[in-house]
């Protein structure tokens, strides 16, 4: 049976079928788009994630935990990460108060929108949030996501293969691994 007419089955008329529905576009909306994100996307997602918002100070220009910047905290691994879309969407926006994460939504902690806490709950918690390089707008937010769901979560580890093809090029950075 196609999806259709799944659908069309499970419109049959009532309220709770109607919305069997909905999220069954929704989740095939979701499927298609974790698939094929737009390339272009994925480009700008990775620039981002290297200049803009510098997620590699902390996470490696790989993503993989080996940090850029010494001075810096400990980023997860991002490629061996066990995050959905949706909860990589969440961890950038809000950031991990008193876990180093930093938050990029401008908006993260004054209106509620993350964890329904705002500056005035995390100051009374005590939980730090480091400053980060540049807020991000939810667009940005997304692109970076695509960026890390084509080039970096699920593709196991770094070697000279990979590494040619996440720059597009045999860069001086991929001498690092062996041939
Ligand atoms: C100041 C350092 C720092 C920067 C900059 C930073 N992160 Fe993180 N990030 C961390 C740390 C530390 C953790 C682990 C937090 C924890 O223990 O829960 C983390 C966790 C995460 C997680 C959750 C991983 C998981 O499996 O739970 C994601 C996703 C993530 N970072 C993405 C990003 C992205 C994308 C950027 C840039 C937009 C970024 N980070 C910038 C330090 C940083």
């Amino acid at each position: 049976m196609n999806r259709l007419n799944v659908e069309r089955r499970l419109l049959g008329g009532c309220a709770a079928g109607a919305l069997a529905a909905s999220l069954l576009w929704a989740s095939a909306g979701h499927a298609l788009r974790a698939q094929a994100p737009d390339p272009q996307d994925v480009a700008e997602g990775m620039r981002i994630y290297r200049t803009k918002a510098d997620c590699q100070s902390c996470h490696g220009w790989a993503a993989d935990g080996r940090k850029m910047d010494t001075q810096m905290p400990d980023g997860a691994n991002l490629r061996t990460t066990r995050l959905g879309r949706a909860g990589i969407v969440m961890a950038i926006k809000c950031g991990r108060p008193g876990r180093s994460m930093p938050a990029f939504d401008k908006f993260a902690y004054s209106d509620g929108r993350c964890n329904n806490m705002t500056q005035v709950d995390l100051k009374a918690k005590n939980l730090q949030l480091p400053e980060p390089a540049a807020t991000l707008q939810p667009r940005e937010i997304e692109m970076v996501t695509d960026f890390l769901f084509a080039k970096v979560i699920g593709q196991g580890t770094m070697d000279r293969a990979k590494c040619v093809e996440y720059w597009g090029s045999d860069q001086e950075v991929c001498s690092e691994f062996p041939k």
